[in-house]
């Protein structure tokens, strides 16, 4: 692993830890970095633009407003044209400023504009580490797909307090740099996937339909992990209100009939992780207009009619992926519906779940699976939604290795 050609935005902000940003600086640049500096108004109290600027030997950018800055690189180049963005030290003032998107100054626009990954290394006193408002923030960040490195546990250069705050050694924040750009990382690199996710909505007439809880936050973060461990994603989500995860690109539908269409229309691909709740029926015949309350009358019927099992689909297809992941959602025999499912789709594995309303896991964040193979079964402990994705992700990388 090197850094050799790599080029890194570094963003000092304002924090004793920054004179370790010397440091990190010449052990950025040993490796073969070039190091591009951006300091906030809190880090110049704390180190000099002029020691800064000679380490990394480039000019050190400071001023949003500046005419001849935005004249010459401006803050959109600044934030793309690098490899990486590197905060080091991140005060919890800049984590709240990315958390919510602000962006009144050069590094938090910077932070807002940049496209690139983005590797946070946190340096404050241990009580507002802990605090439930940077608690918040850091798991917002995290869910953005922002890594962190650090803090360690420790005493506080300044005051003197024992706890987690302290900025990473830069040798360790070297490692995470070199890991995060790491190709080795990107297992599915050059691989192409394809992922439902969400409910669908299946029209009664224009203004109703029929629904089921699915949020979609468990197909999206399985989406946002296989796009950051290289594949190129498509995912076609029914209707959700959560963001669309990093760097995949959404196909928005509503009915199954249009999801199956988009999915098939995304073949041929490698992977094929089917995670959204098709509701099984649809209304046969919607109708065209409001169907109107008249007093007196019945209320009508509803005739459905089985919607196509798209999983099914994609698993006994002649362009058939690699490798096909369907979901169970049960509420009761989880493991034998799960088996009984793999081989009706035709899929690789079966992500079994009890989503009985007492799990929570229908619109929560968590979520206890059985991992059901053609060979065996795994139990996963109860984990965030973006755990599961996370393993998912590695299992399913273990097939293209
Ligand atoms: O049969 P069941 O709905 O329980 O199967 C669940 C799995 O099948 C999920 O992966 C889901 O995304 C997929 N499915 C589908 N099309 C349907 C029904 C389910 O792709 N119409």
């Amino acid at each position: 692993m090197t850094l050799q050609g790599k080029r890194i935005l570094l963003i000092i902000s304002g924090g004793i830890a920054a004179y370790k940003s010397l440091d990190l600086i010449r052990r950025l640049r040993e490796r073969g970095a070039s190091v591009r500096p951006l300091m906030t108004a809190g880090a110049q109290a704390f180190v000099t633009p002029l020691a800064v600027g000679a380490l990394a030997a480039d000019k050190v950018f400071t001023d949003l407003f500046s005419r001849e800055d935005e004249h010459d690189v401006g803050h959109i180049r600044l934030a793309r044209d690098c490899d990486l963005v590197l905060i080091a030290p991140a005060t919890a003032d800049l984590m709240a400023k990315m958390a919510h998107g602000l962006a009144d100054d050069l590094a938090s626009t910077v932070l807002l504009a940049t496209i690139r990954p983005v590797l946070v290394a946190p340096a404050m006193n241990p009580r507002m580490w802990a605090h439930p408002a940077t608690r918040r923030n850091h798991a917002t960040l995290a869910a953005d797909g922002i890594r962190f490195v650090g803090p360690a546990s420790g005493e506080m250069a300044e005051s003197g307090e024992k706890g987690e705050g302290r900025m990473a050694e830069p040798l360790e924040i070297v490692a995470a740099a070199e890991a995060l750009l790491d190709d080795s990382l990107k297992p599915l690199a050059g691989k192409t996937a394809i992922v439902t996710s969400g409910p669908t909505h299946e029209p009664i007439d224009p203004v109703r339909y029929i629904a089921n809880r699915s949020s979609g936050k468990q197909g999206h973060a399985i989406a946002g992990e296989l796009a950051r461990l290289g594949a190129e994603v498509t995912l076609v989500s029914g209707p959700v209100t959560i963001a669309d995860p990093k760097g995949v690109r959404v196909v928005r539908v509503e009915r199954a009939e249009e999801m199956r269409d988009a999915v098939l229309a995304a073949l041929p691909a490698d992977i094929a992780v089917m995670v959204a709740a098709v509701a099984d029926w649809r209304v046969e015949t919607a109708a065209g207009n409001k169907i109107k309350k008249r007093p007196g009358e019945t209320p009508p019927p509803l005739v459905l009619t089985e919607n196509p099992d798209i999983l099914k689909a994609v698993g006994h297809h002649s362009l058939r992926p690699k490798l096909v992941v369907g979901f169970a959602a049960e509420t009761q025999d989880v493991a034998e519906n799960g088996r009984a499912k793999l081989e009706r789709k035709g899929a690789d594995y079966i992500v079994a779940n009890d989503v009985s309303p007492h799990t929570g896991v229908m619109g929560g964040d968590r979520n206890t699976v059985k991992i059901i193979g053609k060979a065996s079964d795994e139990d996963w402990p109860d984990m965030d939604k973006r755990a599961v994705a996370e393993r998912l992700g590695r299992l399913i990388a273990s097939h293209f290795s």
